[in-house]
C-alpha cells in the first residue's frame, strides 16, 4: 500500500506529477475553465471586486501564491489571511467579495468558522478541496477539487502541489468571466499547467542529490529559507514541513528583508537554503537575490541553491546546487518545492522519525 516506500509521505511526494495532473482533469473543457460546483451566477462571479484567501499551514501558503496570480490575471485586489485570524478580526466583507477557503481536508476548523463568519458577512465562498462532500466545501457557493486522492501523510505534500494548480484554476476561471483574459490567453495558461507533470517528474529524478545534501545537514541546530516573489511562500513551505518532519528550527523570510534583521542569524556554517527566480523571467530578483546569497556566503553561511537548469552565474556562490527546469516564474512553484519535501523528510528519516505521524500533530486539525 505504501507502493514500496518505507512511509505513505514518501509515496505521496512520488505522486505529485499525476496529482497536478488529475487535478487539471474536467476542469477545462470546450475553451472554459469549469469548476465543480457553482451555486451562484455567472454575473455575480464576473462582479466581484475583492477577494480573500483564507486557510491554515501548508494550505495558507498554497494561499499566498494564489494571490500572485488571481492579481495578475484577474486585477482585483487579494488579500490572503490566516483562518485563524481572519474570523477574529472583522474583515471587510460583502455581497460582492469573494472569499477562497483552501483546504485538504475540507474539515479543519479555523478555516470552516471563517467560511461561516464570511458568509454571515454575505460574502461569497469558493472551496478548493480535496475530500468529496467535507464540510467547507457542502457550505460554499462554489467548490473545486484537487484531485490528488486521499493524503495519509500528516504532512501535507501532493495536496500542496495541487492546491496550488487548483489555485491557478480559480485565477483563470476569474480572468475568464470577469473578461480580463481572452480565451486563448486562458488556453495557453492551461497548457503551461498540463506541462507542469512531466517537469514535476524531472525534479523527482533528482531526489538522490537532495537526499545526499540532507544527511550531509541532519543534525545541525537550525536551517534557513530565503526566497522572493512566488520562492518566498516556498521558503516558508520549506520550514514548516522541516519544523513538523525534522522537529528543527526552521524559518522562512522573504529575501529582501535580510538586511532588516535576519542577517544578523547568520554565522558560520549555517545552512542556508535559496529559492532563485528565472534568471529570464525575472532578470532584477535574480541579480538581487544573487547579492543576498554573496553576502550571506561572505559570513560563512552554507548555501544551497535551487536555481534553474543553466543558470550558472549562481555556482559560484552554492556551495549546494540543485537545478530545476525552467518554467515561467508562476509556475515554479510546482517544482522548486518538491527538493524541499524531499530534504525534509530525508532529515527526519535520518534522525529517526516517523515521516507519517509527526508528535503532536494531527491530520485534520478539528478543534481549535
Ligand atoms: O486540511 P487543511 O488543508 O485545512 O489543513 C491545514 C493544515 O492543518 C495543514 O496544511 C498542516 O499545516 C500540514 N500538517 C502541513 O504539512
Amino acid at each position: 500500500e505504501k507502493g514500496g516506500h518505507d512511509y505513505f509521505m514518501l509515496k505521496e511526494i512520488q505522486e505529485q506529477p499525476a496529482g497536478v495532473a488529475d487535478t487539471l482533469i474536467g476542469h477545462y473543457a470546450g475553451g472554459r475553465i469549469i469548476l465543480d460546483e457553482q451555486r451562484l451566477a455567472d454575473q455575480e462571479l464576473r462582479e466581484f471586486d475583492k477577494v480573500f484567501v483564507v486557510a491554515c499551514g501548508s494550505s495558507y501558503h498554497a494561499g499566498l501564491l494564489a494571490k500572485y496570480a488571481i492579481e495578475h490575471w484577474t486585477r482585483l485586489p487579494v488579500e490572503v489571511e490566516l483562518a485563524s485570524e481572519f474570523r477574529y478580526r472583522d474583515p471587510v466583507l460583502d455581497r460582492s467579495t469573494l472569499v477562497v477557503a483552501i483546504s485538504q481536508s475540507g474539515e479543519t476548523a479555523d478555516t470552516l468558522e471563517a467560511v461561516r463568519h464570511a458568509k454571515e458577512q454575505k460574502a461569497r465562498v469558493l472551496a478548493i478541496c480535496n475530500t468529496n462532500g467535507a464540510q467547507i466545501p457542502r457550505e460554499s457557493d462554489a467548490v473545486l477539487y484537487t484531485r490528488t486522492g486521499p493524503e495519509i501523510g500528516v504532512a501535507s505534500t501532493k495536496a500542496f502541489l495541487a492546491q496550488i494548480t487548483a489555485n491557478y484554476l480559480v485565477g483563470l476561471a476569474l480572468a475568464q468571466a470577469r473578461g480580463t483574459k481572452y480565451p486563448d490567453e486562458v488556453a495557453r495558461e492551461f497548457a503551461q499547467l498540463e506541462s507542469m507533470p512531466k517537469l514535476v517528474a524531472q525534479v523527482l529524478e533528482s531526489g538522490d542529490r537532495v537526499r545526499e545534501i540532507a544527511r550531509r545537514f541532519a543534525h545541525v541546530p537550525t536551517v534557513l529559507f530565503l526566497g522572493r516573489h512566488v520562492g518566498y511562500p516556498v521558503a516558508l513551505e520549506g520550514a514548516l514541513k522541516l519544523k513538523e518532519l525534522a522537529y528543527m528550527h526552521a524559518e522562512g523570510f522573504a529575501a529582501g528583508e535580510l538586511k532588516h534583521g535576519p542577517i544578523a542569524l547568520i554565522e558560520d556554517g549555517l545552512p542556508v537554503f535559496v529559492v532563485m527566480p528565472s534568471a529570464k523571467g525575472r532578470a532584477v530578483l535574480h541579480s538581487k537575490l544573487l547579492s543576498n546569497i554573496r553576502e550571506i556566503q561572505a559570513r560563512g553561511a552554507r548555501t544551497i541553491v535551487i536555481a534553474e537548469d543553466g543558470d550558472d552565474t549562481v555556482r559560484p556562490f552554492a556551495d549546494h546546487l540543485i537545478e530545476i527546469p525552467s518554467a515561467p516564474t508562476l509556475y515554479q512553484p510546482l517544482l522548486s518545492t518538491v527538493p524541499l519535501q524531499i530534504f525534509a523528510a530525508e532529515v527526519a528519516q535520518a534522525r529517526g522519525y516517523d515521516v507519517d505521524k509527526p508528535r503532536n500533530l494531527a491530520k485534520s486539525v478539528t478543534v481549535e
